[in-house]
């Protein structure tokens, strides 16, 4: 027979693992409103340049910064691997009314295509940022715009960094 430890080593095992899925990228940090508000901030500087008509935050954790671009005029979607964070930013979106303009999906999101996007945040984690370079240079159009929190997208030409965020054009 198991012991209670056992099982609850174990519980917690599968837990941190459906967490943190630490192979396919970041875990759960949720992003402080200041750090929002300096993204916000850059975006609008620079919306005269840019058109951002369809923006998506990969790795959308409970959907904070997506829903936060939706609110500031942006076409916002959000892609996040955990499902517990998913629904947490569905039921937000409804509430707020703007679920036209805001979808999540429950993807990995090196599985879906990134070339109808010309705005890319994340806030992911260095392990994976030299596969994730390669998926952006094969899939985004010329001109997009990729905010990355925190750490460089190695293999591209950064073009200016505020607050953290690391900004390049493709
Ligand atoms: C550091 S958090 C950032 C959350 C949010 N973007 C923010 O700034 O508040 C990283 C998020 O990416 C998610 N994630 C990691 N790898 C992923 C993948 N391959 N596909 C989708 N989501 C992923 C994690 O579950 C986590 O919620």
């Amino acid at each position: 027979m198991h012991s209670p430890f056992l099982i609850l080593i174990s519980a917690l095992g599968y837990f941190l693992f459906f967490m943190f899925p630490l192979d396919k990228g970041a875990p759960f940090i949720p992003n402080s409103n200041r750090k929002i508000q300096s993204l916000l901030n850059i975006l609008i500087e620079m919306k005269d340049k840019y058109k951002f008509q369809k923006a998506i935050d990969l790795g959308s954790g409970d959907g904070r910064i997506a829903i936060a671009l939706t609110k500031e005029g942006f076409y916002c979607d959000g892609v996040e691997l955990n499902k517990l964070l998913y629904k947490r930013s569905v039921g937000k979106i409804q509430k707020s009314g703007l679920g036209d303009k805001c979808k999540f999906f429950n993807e990995d999101f090196f599985k879906i295509n990134l070339n109808k996007y010309d705005l890319i945040v994340l806030w992911q984690s260095p392990q994976i940022m030299s596969k994730l370079s390669t998926k952006l240079k094969n899939e985004l159009v010329k001109g997009t715009l990729i905010c990355s929190y925190y750490f460089k997208i190695p293999h591209l030409d950064e073009m200016h960094k505020k607050d953290n965020w690391h900004i390049y054009e493709m």
